[in-house]
Parts: structure tokens; C-alpha cells; sequence
């Protein structure tokens, strides 16, 4: 073990007189190490060799140090030691714990082994000096003048050298010196340090430091580079990470904290409670970063965060039980709709192959078990019919029945897929689709999911809406549905879907195809009469706050109702009308201290003033010539009768 004490001055060169340098000398060998003459080194001895140091402090305190071509612990052969060495005198020395010997030492003059001298208790050799050859002139000087510039760099550029080294460095004169100074600091191997004290000329060697230093030079820069380069990197996300969250502790200890700045917390909390599948949280947790690395002011922040909020309301994992009691799910039915049987029948019998699959299958189906029940269960439902007939009211109790929670959306007036399928977020103001939107207002993943008026779907250059209804459709597909706002998929294929038109014919073929169509018809008057009076008016009695012991239909006013207020295939303009007469009612319950209403029909009249249709019966009168037309409308029929001038 030793390390190198250069004196970068002159004045601390210690000169001899050749002669007075014995012509045998005790050997150090030395591991790793050259030590140059000029220079003071110190070195630990190891104790094989402290009898050499005995010996040579009785006497003029000479040794000869000479490096180890490979490194060992033992005393090394003469074989394995370099020839050229440095005679060098002890200044000091003192012993270690180890029984090892501390040594300073000043090189002094370079020299050969002549000869290995045998001796039992040491390495001895006779030597001969062999000073460098020493050049001058303007060469000289300036390559003198390049090694101290290149050595002053490397040293300012090194954390470890003292100022005081650098400075005195400009102090050196003589070349030869600063030659090995700069060899001993230069971070080279063993061989070429053992080349440079070899070199003869000290132009050659002043020439060799000028190509070291300045490749050293090189690999110092472009390491520094390197360094710098990485934590610029890094300083850019750490730099607003850190200065955020010291802003966040200055903040919290004025008592200044307000809510969001603490988001990215709750949004962490929220990521790790959501129970997200792995894509989805990878995704997450990705954006959490993007969104911890910006300020809250920033016009993305709100982006990013708008975005994580729709990924962790989405429900991923969260399903409904299903109710699979077929009986229970027929009185559901018959509970919300009067009539209505083959309709009811259908959907008991679509439940009913479901629930078989679905336990044949086991609790959790696979995709092509889901495929089976689709195809087996009749593909999807569609219910056809006039407006109020109950279609949408049918979806729900279908869900209330199975036990699932109803969504739906309706197409009507969608022309562009991005509605459907939502905008890439690279969009200003985007959002996922309408399907995800409806899927998060439903709050689990296996809804009943209403696609309302299928037949008021449009299409134009923004793309085919019906094409993307098509794949959420299809069972092969739905399972990795990608809506292109969330970007990632969602298993759609739980759902149940369901559709209603008013029409046939403008469903679009393909879309049509997939589905089961179950015609409602309008009703009849008797119909809406029972309907009336088994669904409507307790309805509106009950969203007006009244019960009916203080509200009584007559079965003549609601005939009335229907036959000279309301032209319509279904009851939707019968129920409004039920409940306008129900806050007339109220009126006269509260303002006449009534306490019983009565409705018969010269109090339909009463209330609701002029009737809107004429009954048909008026019109009997019969002209010659001309006759009455019978017309089909979208809200059931209608007579033609004349209109005499
Ligand atoms: N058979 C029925 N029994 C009880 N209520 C009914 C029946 N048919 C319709 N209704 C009621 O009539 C109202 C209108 O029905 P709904 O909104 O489902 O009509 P719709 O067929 O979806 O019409 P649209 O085509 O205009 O959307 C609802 O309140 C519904 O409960
Ligand atoms: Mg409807």
C-alpha cells in the first residue's frame, strides 16, 4: 500500500551527489506502485521486507525502490520486478499496529539493477545510476508549459486536490519534475507509469504526458457530461417535484392548504381502494405521475385529473347479484305493466334460458359460454311499438326483476361514432362515449342497458354510429371494448342489452339483424281503462302526495279522458292528464276544505274545459259520393272523414 506526495515546488527537491550513493543497495520491491525521483511518497512496507529499513536507517538511509510486475504478498523473485527504479532516501518512519513499517520517502535518482546480490535476510542488488537525458530549449519550454496547463485543468477538475496543489504547480521550473508529478496524478496503469520513468529523453517524456493528459482530460469531460446530462434529467420532474412539496409543507404550515393541492394523495388512495384490473391501474398510476409532476394551475392538470376521475368511477369489478327466481321475476312484470302477456312471456322465457346457462356454466362464464347464452336467449331484445306503450318502462322492470341496475341511452339524433365511442383525449373538452357514460351512471358492470330509439340512428361523414353499436353487440367483441377517451378496454360483455324503436324499417339492416324484435301494439280502450286505473292513477296520487281515499276515478271520466282528450297508441298522454286532474284536485282540497274528490266526467270536462278530439260517433252522417278513409300512423289509427266545403 502507498500513495504519492508530490512537492510542486522546486524548492523541495532534495539533491545528492551521485557519489555519495553505495553501489549495493537494499531492495524495496513495491505493489502497484512507481515511485520517481523528485517526488516524496509514502509507503507501508510490508514485514517480510522491514529488516531492508532496519538495516538501511543504521546506515545512510538508502534504498532502492523498484516496482512489482504483478502483485504479490510474498517476497517477489528477481524475475518479477522491473529492472529501472528510484533510489530514494527515508525521511521518516514509524511502526503500525501490523507490524508493518510506515514510510516517507524522497526519490532521489533513477537507476538499473546490475545485479541481484544474494543475501538471506533481504533483497540486495548492485545498481548503476542512470540519470535522464536531459533536453532544452523553446521545445522544451513549451511542452513544459502544455503538461503544467493540462495538469492544472485535471486537478481543478478533481475534486480531491487541494488548491494550494494547483497553484503551486505554476511554481514548478524544472521539467523534469513536473514530468513525474503529472505522472504519479495521472490516473494510468502501472505499465505506462513504469514506461515513463524508463523513457530516457524527457523531451519523449514530456511528449507522452501531453497525449495522456489530454485523452485523461477527455474521458473527465465527457464523464462530467454524462453526469450532468442524467441530472438535468432528473432535475426537470424532481426539481417541481420537490419544490411542490415544500411549497405543500410552507403551505400546510400557514394553514393555507387548500383542498386539491392534497389530490394526488386522495387520487393515490382512491387508485389503491378502486380494485382496478392490472391495465387499468398501470394506466392510472402512470397518469398520477403525469399529474404529480405538474402544478394544480396548469391547463393539462385538470385534463389529467378530469380523466383519472372517470377511470376510478368507472365500475371495473363491481357487479350486481343476480335474482334468479323466475317466479319473483313474473310478478316484477306483472307488478309494473297491465297486460302485455306474450310480451312478459318472451322475457320469462329469456331470462329463464339465462339463468340455465348461466348455472350450467358455472358463476363465471367464459366467453364462449356467453356466446352460447347469446345465441340461445334469441340475441337481443328490441321492443317495437308506438310512443307509450311501456317500452322503456319494459327494460326496467326487466332489470328490477333479474335484480340488475337499468341504464340506457337513447340514440336518437346520434349521427357521429366519437358520441358513441367518445374522442381521443387529444381533443380539447373530451369525453368517453355515451356507452361509458351510461355504464358509469349505472354503477356496476352488468347493467341492463337500454339502447333507446335504435331507429333514430343516424349517419354521416363523421363516421357510422351503427357500426360501433354493432361491436358493443357482439359478444366476440364487447369483452374489450375501448371506448377512445379511456383508452382502455372494458368488459362489456356482462351486460344485457336491449333495445326499442318506434319503427322497423330505419333500423339499419345489419344492426337490425342482430336483434330479436317484439311488436307492442297500441292499446285498446279497455286496455288503457284497466291500465288507468291499476298503474296510472295510483302513480300520479302517489308523485302528488295523495292516497286515494282522497281522489276517486269514476270508470266514465276516465273513458272520457281517453276518448275525447287523447288520440294515442299508448297511455303516455292519459297518465300526463291524470295527473293534471290530481293538482286540480288538490287545489280544491286544500282551498275548499274538501275532503273527498270525486272524478266524474262532468268534472273532466270541468277541469280540462274543452275537449280535444271529437269522438268519431258524431260523425255518421253519410254523403253520397264520398267516403271515409282509414289511415295507419305512427301512434296507432285514425279515420279519414270528409270535409264538406
Ligand atoms: N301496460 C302498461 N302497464 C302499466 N303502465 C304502462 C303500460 N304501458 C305503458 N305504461 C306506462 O306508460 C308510460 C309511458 O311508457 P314508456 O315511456 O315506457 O313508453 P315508450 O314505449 O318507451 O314510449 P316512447 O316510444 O315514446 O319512448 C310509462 O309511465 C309506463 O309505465
Ligand atoms: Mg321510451
Amino acid at each position: 500500500m502507498s500513495s504519492l506526495h508530490s512537492h510542486p515546488d522546486d524548492k523541495a527537491i532534495i539533491k545528492v551527489d551521485q557519489n555519495s550513493i553505495p553501489e549495493v543497495l537494499p531492495i524495496i520491491p513495491l505493489n502497484d506502485q512507481v515511485a520517481f525521483p523528485t517526488l516524496n511518497m509514502s509507503l507501508a512496507v510490508a514485514s517480510h521486507s522491514s529488516s531492508v529499513i532496519e538495516s538501511a536507517m543504521k546506515d545512510n538511509r538508502m534504498i532502492g525502490i523498484v516496482s512489482v510486475k504483478e502483485k504479490t504478498e510474498t517476497v517477489p523473485l528477481p524475475g518479477q520486478m522491473y529492472d529501472t527504479g528510484t533510489v530514494a532516501r527515508i525521511l521518516y518512519m514509524t511502526r503500525a499496529t501490523d507490524n508493518a513499517v510506515l514510510l516517507v520517502v524522497h526519490g532521489l535518482e533513477r537507476f538499473r539493477i546490475a545485479r541481484w546480490i544474494p543475501d538471506n535476510r533481504f533483497l540486495k542488488a548492485a545498481i548503476i545510476l542512470s540519470p535522464e537525458h536531459i533536453e532544452d530549449g523553446i521545445e522544451i519550454d513549451a511542452l513544459h508549459r502544455s503538461v503544467r496547463d493540462l495538469t492544472q485543468e485535471l486537478f481543478s477538475m478533481s475534486l480531491n486536490v487541494p488548491n494550494e496543489a494547483i497553484d503551486g504547480l505554476s511554481r514548478i521550473k524544472d521539467p523534469l519534475h513536473l514530468a513525474y508529478v503529472a505522472a504519479a496524478h495521472s490516473e494510468i496503469d502501472l505499465e505506462k507509469r513504469q514506461a515513463l520513468l524508463e523513457e530516457d529523453s524527457l523531451r519523449n517524456k514530456l511528449n507522452e504526458l501531453v497525449e495522456i493528459l489530454l485523452r485523461e482530460k477527455e474521458i473527465l469531460s465527457i464523464g462530467k457530461k454524462i453526469k450532468s446530462d442524467a441530472r438535468n434529467e432528473m432535475d426537470k420532474s424532481q426539481r417541481s417535484y420537490y419544490l411542490r412539496q415544500q411549497l405543500k409543507a410552507i403551505k400546510k404550515e400557514l394553514g393555507e392548504l387548500d383542498e386539491n393541492e392534497s389530490e394526488p394523495d386522495d387520487l393515490r388512495q382512491r387508485i389503491e381502494e378502486a380494485n382496478l384490473t392490472d391495465e387499468v391501474r398501470k394506466q392510472a398510476l402512470s397518469e398520477l405521475e403525469r399529474l404529480d409532476e405538474m402544478s394544480p394551475q396548469a391547463a393539462e392538470y385538470s385534463m389529467v385529473k378530469t380523466y383519472l376521475d372517470w377511470l376510478l368511477d368507472l365500475p371495473w369489478n363491481h357487479t350486481s347479484e343476480d335474482q334468479t327466481d323466475i317466479e319473483m321475476a313474473r310478478n316484477v312484470l306483472d307488478e309494473d305493466h297491465f297486460g302485455l302477456q306474450d310480451v312478459k312471456e318472451r322475457i320469462v322465457e329469456y331470462l329463464a334460458v339465462r339463468n340455465l346457462l348461466a348455472i350450467r356454466d358455472g358463476i363465471h362464464q367464459n366467453v364462449t359460454s356467453r356466446a352460447k347464452t347469446e345465441a340461445a336467449t334469441g340475441v337481443i331484445l328490441c321492443f317495437a311499438g308506438p310512443p307509450g306503450v311501456g317500452k322503456t318502462s319494459l327494460g326496467q322492470s326487466i332489470a328490477r326483476s333479474m335484480g340488475r341496475e337499468f341504464t340506457r341511452m337513447s340514440l336518437g339524433g346520434v349521427r357521429d361514432e366519437a358520441e358513441i365511442r367518445g374522442h381521443r383525449r387529444t381533443y380539447i373538452g373530451a369525453m368517453p362515449g355515451r356507452i361509458i357514460q351510461a355504464i358509469k351512471r349505472a354503477g356496476t358492470r352488468n347493467p341492463v342497458f337500454m339502447f333507446d330509439e335504435v331507429d333514430k340512428v343516424g349517419m354521416d361523414w363523421r363516421g357510422d354510429p351503427s357500426s360501433a353499436l354493432l361491436e358493443v353487440l357482439d359478444p366476440a367483441q364487447n369483452s374489450t371494448f375501448r371506448d377512445h377517451y379511456l383508452d382502455v378496454d372494458f368488459d362489456l360483455s356482462d351486460v344485457i342489452f336491449i333495445a326499442t324503436a318506434n319503427q322497423l324499417d330505419t333500423i339499419p339492416a345489419p344492426l337490425r339483424d342482430r336483434m330479436e324484435i317484439i311488436t307492442l301494439d297500441g292499446y285498446t280502450e279497455l286496455e288503457k281503462i284497466q291500465i288507468a286505473k291499476r298503474h296510472l292513477i295510483q302513480r300520479q296520487l302517489a308523485s302528488h302526495g295523495l292516497n286515494e281515499s282522497d281522489v276517486t276515478f269514476m270508470d266514465d271520466a276516465i273513458r272520457k279522458l281517453i276518448g275525447d282528450y287523447t288520440r294515442e297508441a299508448g297511455v303516455r298522454q292519459l297518465e300526463r292528464l291524470i295527473g293534471a286532474i290530481c293538482r286540480k284536485s288538490i287545489v280544491k282540497l286544500t282551498t275548499k276544505t274538501w275532503e273527498h274528490v270525486m272524478i266524474t266526467p262532468e268534472q273532466v270536462a270541468d277541469y280540462l274545459k274543452k275537449e280535444k278530439f271529437e269522438s268519431e260517433l258524431s260523425e255518421t252522417i253519410e254523403v253520397p259520393g264520398i267516403s271515409t278513409g282509414l289511415a295507419v300512423t305512427s301512434v296507432g289509427g285514425d279515420i279519414l272523414l270528409e270535409n264538406l266545403p
